[in-house]
């Protein structure tokens, strides 16, 4: 970190700006806000400043002169917005023998501090710096999340102020005083009328709200890139007490959960290392027992292939209330990424999801209705059962010349995309190396991918020409 981004108490301090035009009322606007008394040096002002000195005459003072450094004398800080290089650097330079904060307007050298780009919502401040780098891309991230910040934040904030030390003597257990917390700003958030509300009014909608018994979120944490977290996802990691993830689930989305939320490992890390199925039931019972928010997080979409039906059916023995929030399931997040469309009027009327990793070992699987044209078959856990699903789809018919896509680590930036056909599908996996977790896709569809492949671009292995030549000199 280069700065340090602190909020400072400007109320009634002396701030200088040299200069006095167009940039210099920009900053003289931002030192009002936060009720600084401002002396502007200039030899001549903007007709902007003058009216804006006339308007705040008690706040503004105007020195309608050259810049000397002995003006600097007992500022709290001081800003040099003059388009003239050599004034800006004297400015600097005086300011800083006298250890005072100086920030001259674009340029990072000469300044020791710099202002971030602000969402003010008083008494709720946010705001965004990019260390001076590109105050562009700061004012565009202030835009995007000015975009989803609530309007009346200000007034929440100040109501919660009042309540704090309410909340303080009615709940004992930190837990409780912080769900109390997440539910009045929830609720504040869609509304109005709850921030206005009585204190003892709110108390009661809380607590016919809720039991002391908490609630087991079933969040889908689709395939990888912590971007295609669903917004509800988001606010569900945000809010969790403790989170039982899969080995599936990316560093990247686990950096979104509360920090202060207990991290639960319950995946596979090897064929011996994994947690079984009835303890991680049994941990959420437990946990949702204690009251707390308990997020069960799932790579993908929890419902598919997921095991979510078995886990919310011992919730429910156990009488455990439960939401389930869906993710992008490994075959949309990889085939969009692919640039395979899963459906298409001229390739494929249907889908198929198949798993290709059975519970026990019986072969459920209805190999005969898959082998027909017209359909896309995605296969989850198949990397090592390519050999059998080729085996199986050729015997039962399907051509061993259909196009078939691998897609490896899909949707991260580690995706790769590698073109085979039915027949030489298991020769391609060894032959690239391909690594877990990846899907296989099966079906004509799968060719489009040379023509609309858009993510990592470079990362589109066709090994069909490959699968070609081999056959051309076979004959
Ligand atoms: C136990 S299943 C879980 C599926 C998950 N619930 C879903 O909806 O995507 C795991 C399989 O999903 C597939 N998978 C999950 N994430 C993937 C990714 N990022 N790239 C490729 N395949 C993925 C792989 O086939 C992997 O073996």
């Amino acid at each position: 970190m280069d700065y340090l981004p602190i909020t400072v108490q400007m109320q009634g301090r002396r701030c200088l700006i040299v200069g006095g035009g167009e940039v210099a009322a920009r900053k003289l606007k931002h030192l009002l806000k936060a009720q600084s008394q401002v002396v502007m040096l200039s030899p001549c002002f903007s007709t902007e400043v003058k009216e804006i000195a006339l308007k705040h005459a008690d706040s503004v003072a105007l020195i309608g002169e050259t810049f000397v450094p002995e003006i600097i004398k007992d500022f709290y800080l001081v800003v040099a917005a003059t388009d003239d290089k050599f004034v800006n650097r004297q400015v600097s330079i005086a300011a800083q023998k006298q250890n005072i904060w100086v920030n001259v307007v674009d340029d990072l050298e000469l300044s020791t501090f710099i202002m971030p780009a602000v969402i003010d919502r008083s008494p709720l401040l946010i705001a965004v710096s990019s260390s001076g780098i590109s105050p562009v891309l700061a004012r565009k991230i202030r835009e995007k999340i000015e975009w989803l910040l609530p309007r009346n934040l200000g007034s929440l904030l100040e109501r919660l102020k009042d309540l704090r030390p309410k909340i303080k003597a009615r709940f004992e257990r930190f837990q409780d005083k912080r769900r109390f917390s997440e539910w009045f700003i929830e609720s504040a958030i869609n509304d109005d009328s709850v921030v206005s509300g009585s204190t003892e009014s709110l108390f009661d909608s809380y607590q016919q709200r809720y039991s002391r018994t908490g609630k087991v979120y079933l969040v889908g944490a689709g395939p990888g890139a912590a971007e295609l977290l669903t917004v509800k996802a988001l606010k569900i990691l945000q809010k969790a007490d403790v989170v039982l993830y899969d080995a599936l689930v990316s560093e990247e989305i686990l950096d979104c959960i509360r920090r202060d939320a207990t991290l639960i490992f319950v995946g596979k890390r090897s064929s011996k290392h994994f947690v079984a199925q009835e303890k991680t039931n049994q941990l959420l019972v437990d946990e949702a027992q204690k009251g707390l928010n308990v997020v069960r997080l799932k790579g993908g979409d929890p419902m598919i292939f997921g095991r979510g039906g078995e886990e919310l059916e011992y919730l429910t023995r156990h009488q455990v209330a439960y939401e389930v929030v869906p993710g992008i399931t490994a075959a949309s997040g990889c085939a969009s990424y692919s640039g395979i469309p899963l459906t298409h009027r001229n390739y494929s009327q249907s889908i198929h999801f198949v798993t290709a990793y059975e519970k026990d070992e019986g072969d459920r699987v209805d190999w005969q209705a898959l082998a027909k044209a017209n359909q896309t078959l995605v296969f989850y856990m198949g990397l090592a059962k390519g050999t059998k699903i080729s085996n199986k789809l050729i015997a039962n018919g399907l051509s061993e010349s259909t196009t078939v896509a691998v897609i490896e680590k899909g949707t991260t930036s580690e995706q790769r995309v590698i073109l085979s056909r039915l027949g030489e599908l298991p020769s391609a996996v060894s032959t690239q190396n391909i690594q877990a977790p990846a899907l296989i896709i099966v079906g004509e569809v799968t060719a489009l991918a040379t023509q609309l492949h858009w993510f990592n671009s470079g990362e589109l292995v066709d090994a069909r020409l490959q699968y070609a030549q081999v056959a051309n000199s076979a004959m």
